[in-house]
C-alpha cells in the first residue's frame, strides 16, 4: 500500500498549484460529451417537459432517504428512468432544449459543442460546469428495455444500447466484492469521469472536483428516487481495475468514479 498518498495528493492539489491549466496554455477544450457511435440507433426517453412525476415535498424525500440495498421484484418504468437520469445529469440549456426534437441521429458530437458552445447546464452543480461524467446503466428491470448495458447520451436525452451481454450483473457483483444490489437492483447507475474534461481547466486540482461532482449527482439520485418509491445504495467499494475492464475503461483517463443500484422499495 502506498503510505501517506492522501496527504500528498491534498499538498500537491492546493489551488495555488492549479495553474497554468491547458485551458490557461490556450488548448482548445475537449468535447463536452464523450464519443460515442453515432450510427447506431438511439433509444428514445420521455422528454423532460412530458415527465409527470408526483411532487414529494423536499423535506419529505430527505426525511425518507436511506440507503437501501434490497428491492422488490417490480421493474421501473420508463417514465422513473427517464426522470432519474434526468435529475442526475439532465442538461438543462435552454438552447438545447429548443433544439434537441430537431436533432437527426447523425448530428456529430462537435456539432452539439457548437450548439453549446462551451458548457452544458445540468440539474446538478459542477466545478466550472465542467460536467465531466458520463453515465452508464446496468438495467435488470425496466419496462421496455432489454437487459443490458446502456449509455446516456445527455445532449440528446437519449439511451445507447452498449452490450446485451447477460452475465453483466453477475460480473460487476463480483468486480463490487459480491455486493448483490448490482445483481438484484432495477438498474444500476456507473458514472465514469472523463478526467480530462475537468484538468483541462484545473489541472491536478481537477482531481478533487471529480470527487465532489460524484457527490453531488448520488445525493440528485437518492433524493429523486424517493419521489418514485425507489431506494438508492451507492457503492464505492469496488475493485477499480476490474470494473474498469469490465467497460473497456483505461483506468487513467476514464475510470468508474462512483456507483449506485436502485430499485422499487420492498
Ligand atoms: C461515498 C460512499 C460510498 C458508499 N459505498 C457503499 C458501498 O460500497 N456499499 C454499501 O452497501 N453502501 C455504501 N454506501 C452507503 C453507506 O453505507 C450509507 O450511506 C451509510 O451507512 C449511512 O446510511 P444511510 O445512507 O441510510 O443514511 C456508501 C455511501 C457513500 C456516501
Amino acid at each position: 500500500m502506498v503510505q501517506s498518498i492522501g496527504k500528498e495528493f491534498m499538498r500537491k492539489t492546493k489551488y495555488q498549484f492549479m495553474y497554468p491549466s491547458d485551458q490557461n496554455k490556450g488548448v482548445p477544450q475537449p468535447p463536452l460529451e464523450s464519443k460515442y457511435d453515432s450510427s447506431k440507433p438511439l433509444i428514445g426517453l420521455i422528454e423532460p417537459n412530458q415527465i409527470d412525476i408526483s411532487d414529494l415535498p423536499l423535506r419529505r424525500c430527505i426525511e425518507k432517504r436511506r440507503s437501501i440495498r434490497t428491492y422488490s421484484n417490480d421493474v421501473l418504468n420508463l417514465m422513473e428512468l427517464s426522470w432519474l437520469l434526468w435529475c442526475t445529469q439532465g442538461i438543462r440549456n435552454e438552447d438545447l432544449k429548443k433544439l434537441r426534437s430537431s436533432f437527426s441521429d447523425d448530428v456529430e458530437v462537435e456539432e452539439i459543442d457548437k450548439i453549446l458552445k462551451t458548457v452544458t447546464l445540468r440539474n446538478v452543480p459542477s466545478a466550472g460546469a465542467r460536467h465531466a461524467f458520463e453515465t452508464l446503466l446496468l438495467i435488470n428491470r425496466v419496462e421496455g428495455i432489454e437487459p443490458g448495458l446502456y449509455r446516456y447520451i445527455a445532449t440528446r436525452h437519449r439511451l445507447l444500447e452498449i452490450s446485451r451481454d447477460p452475465n453483466l450483473p453477475l460480473k460487476m457483483k463480483k468486480a463490487a466484492y459480491d455486493q448483490s444490489m448490482l445483481a438484484k437492483s432495477a438498474v444500476s447507475f456507473i458514472w465514469v469521469a472523463d478526467t480530462y474534461r475537468m484538468t483541462w481547466r484545473y489541472g491536478e486540482r481537477g482531481y478533487r472536483y471529480l470527487l465532489l461532482d460524484a457527490g453531488h449527482v448520488c445525493q440528485n439520485l437518492y433524493l429523486s428516487a424517493e419521489n418514485i418509491n425507489c431506494g438508492v445504495c451507492a457503492i464505492a467499494a469496488f475493485h477499480d481495475d476490474e470494473f474498469n475492464q469490465l467497460l473497456g475503461l483505461d483506468s487513467e483517463e476514464h475510470f468508474v468514479i462512483y456507483l449506485a443500484s436502485v430499485g422499487k422499495k420492498r
